[in-house]
């Protein structure tokens, strides 16, 4: 870790462009050791408003002190650019055939037609949340031990395929596996791509690693050519848009056909695009809910807690199909859970990876001077936890949102609401734009799970690792489950 007059140094040497150099004294450890890296950083720098460099093999980055997020999340695209840094850091170019690196920085079916229609499509989601989470976690009359985790991917995948493909092929077994292979591969090409290879290497040795990932993204989007196929013909040959379904599918041939051209709009590259938001939706959403599951379940008196969240649900969910977004907001207490696992367990340490694009570089509020090609983010870790700006910041205190709005010092405490104090989405023009969609999902999952089932308190929190940046928990964790009696015999 670098840091003071080594960081100066590392800036002169970035603006003599000798990058290559400072990647090389960097190492592959931060693969494993970033969450360690970032702890001691946390103590030793950012505490008291330093910067400090992480190394990494991609890239050493200036992870910025708290106090410079708000800045940070202002630079406008032509000052320090996000989208590039996407790209290298996902290697897409690299990586995949397919989608295009332009499509997969379409976000409007997601900012725009996601947002406005997500209401009308809350009770399909319900229906397919009660659907996919009883087959995951079974019908138990008795309490048994299951990998509650890792069945839960399965239906956590299948609710979100439901507004992407559609009911038939979001229940197929074959499918769902197919997109999970594609994920795990997608993933394990993305360690070796980022970890192992160096940058002089990748284009050479990349096509040979990521076959096996653009093999499985093929299978699965084969399984979805057909659909495709057909919504794209009949949205072609249709005079008006009355009578065309109002799907995610339809929105994103509209929007593409609008962009691109009618011609130009193919169908691999709509099923490619479809099948790919997986990767950042559908796992995200699932990470978190193992997350809030374990801190919930290993949280003492854990059984209280549980209660309330039953309770709270018991109330809210029968009156999703008259007003979604009314029942969903009743759920503060599960709202609450959500938002405090993202505070004290963030899915990632450190994001807002950026790199400074401006010519002659910028200097920060603290007075750090960042040259041209430095590669900046935030410690979203550190920011959350700061003593400063939230009470008992180390405690994880699960209904601290719905309880003491006054003690945490932010006008809105929703789990959606970002600030340069709560970054779990980012802060800025790049924050998540799909935030909104997957608390609203995660309510919905959490709330028919407490309700259908009881699940046993953990004696301790389970291991969570760090892999690549990423705190993953312990999908072989064992967790005691049990149908609830009025759940018994029904399939929902
Ligand atoms: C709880 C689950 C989720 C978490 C924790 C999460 C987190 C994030 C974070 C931290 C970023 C910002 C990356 C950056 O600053 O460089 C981001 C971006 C993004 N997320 Fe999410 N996300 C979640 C769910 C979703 C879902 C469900 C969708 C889609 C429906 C989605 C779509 C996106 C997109 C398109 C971007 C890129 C935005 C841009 O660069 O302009 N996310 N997400």
């Amino acid at each position: 870790m670098l840091a003071g007059k080594e960081l100066d140094a590392m800036s002169e040497r970035e603006k003599e462009g000798k990058y290559e150099e400072v990647c090389r004294i960097t190492n592959v450890a931060a693969f494993t050791n970033e969450h360690q890296y970032l702890k001691e950083g946390y103590e030793r720098y950012s505490k008291h408003g330093k910067p400090f460099v992480l190394p990494g093999l991609h890239w050493p980055e200036v992870v910025l002190p708290p106090e410079d997020v708000k800045w940070l999340a202002s630079l406008p695209e032509d000052v320090c650019d996000a989208t590039h840094v996407q790209e290298e850091l996902l290697g897409l170019r690299y990586i995949s055939h397919g989608p295009d690196i332009e499509w997969v920085h379409d976000f409007s079916n997601i900012r725009r037609d996601l947002k406005i229609h997500m209401t009308d499509a809350l009770p399909e989601v319900l229906d397919e949340v009660k659907i996919a989470f009883s087959s995951a976690l079974g019908q138990p009359h008795t309490w048994t031990r299951i990998k509650a985790l890792k069945a839960m991917k399965t239906a956590t995948m299948g609710v979100f395929n439901r507004i992407t493909v559609g009911q038939l092929l979001c229940r197929d077994d074959k499918y769902l596996s197919a997109v999970q292979r594609m994920v795990m591969t997608f993933a394990l090409t993305g360690i070796v791509y980022r970890f192992l290879i160096p940058n002089c290497l990748k284009k050479w040795v990349m096509p040979a690693v990521s076959k096996p990932y653009r093999w499985a993204l093929t299978r699965a989007s084969a399984m979805y050519m057909p659909t495709v196929q057909k919504r794209l013909h009949e949205y072609k040959v249709s005079k008006s848009r009355d009578g065309l379904p109002n799907d995610m599918l339809q929105w994103t041939i509209e929007r593409a056909v609008s962009k691109y051209g009618s011609s130009a709009v193919g169908v691999q590259d709509v099923a490619d695009t479809m099948v790919f938001l997986n990767i950042f939706a559908a796992i995200t959403i699932d990470l978190v809910l193992d997350t809030v599951l374990i801190d919930v379940l290993s949280y003492s008196p854990n059984s209280m807690l549980v209660q309330q969240l039953r309770r709270e649900a018991d109330e809210a969910l029968p009156r999703l199909n008259q007003n979604p977004l009314g029942a969903l907001a009743e759920m503060t207490k599960i709202d609450s859970v959500i938002r405090e696992t993202l505070r004290i367990h963030p899915p990632n340490d450190h994001g807002m990876m950026r790199q400074i694009v401006k010519p002659g570089g910028v200097t920060t509020p603290g007075g750090l001077y960042l040259p041209e090609g430095t590669h900046v983010g935030a410690h979203v870790a550190a920011v959350q936890r700061d003593t400063k700006t939230c009470h008992d910041a180390d405690q994880y205190r699960p209904l601290r949102f719905s309880e003491d709005r006054q003690q945490v010092g932010e006008p809105s405490t929703t789990a959606v609401h970002i600030s340069d104090k709560f970054l779990p989405f980012a802060l800025g023009r790049h924050a998540c734009p799909g935030r909104f969609f997957a608390v609203h999902v995660l309510k919905l999952i959490l709330g028919h799970i407490f309700t259908a089932y009881d699940f046993e308190p953990l004696s301790e929190r389970p291991v969570v690792r760090s892999i690549g940046g990423i705190n993953l928990p312990d999908d072989n964790t064992l967790i005691g489950v049990r149908l609830r009696q009025r759940h018994a015999g029904s399939k929902n």
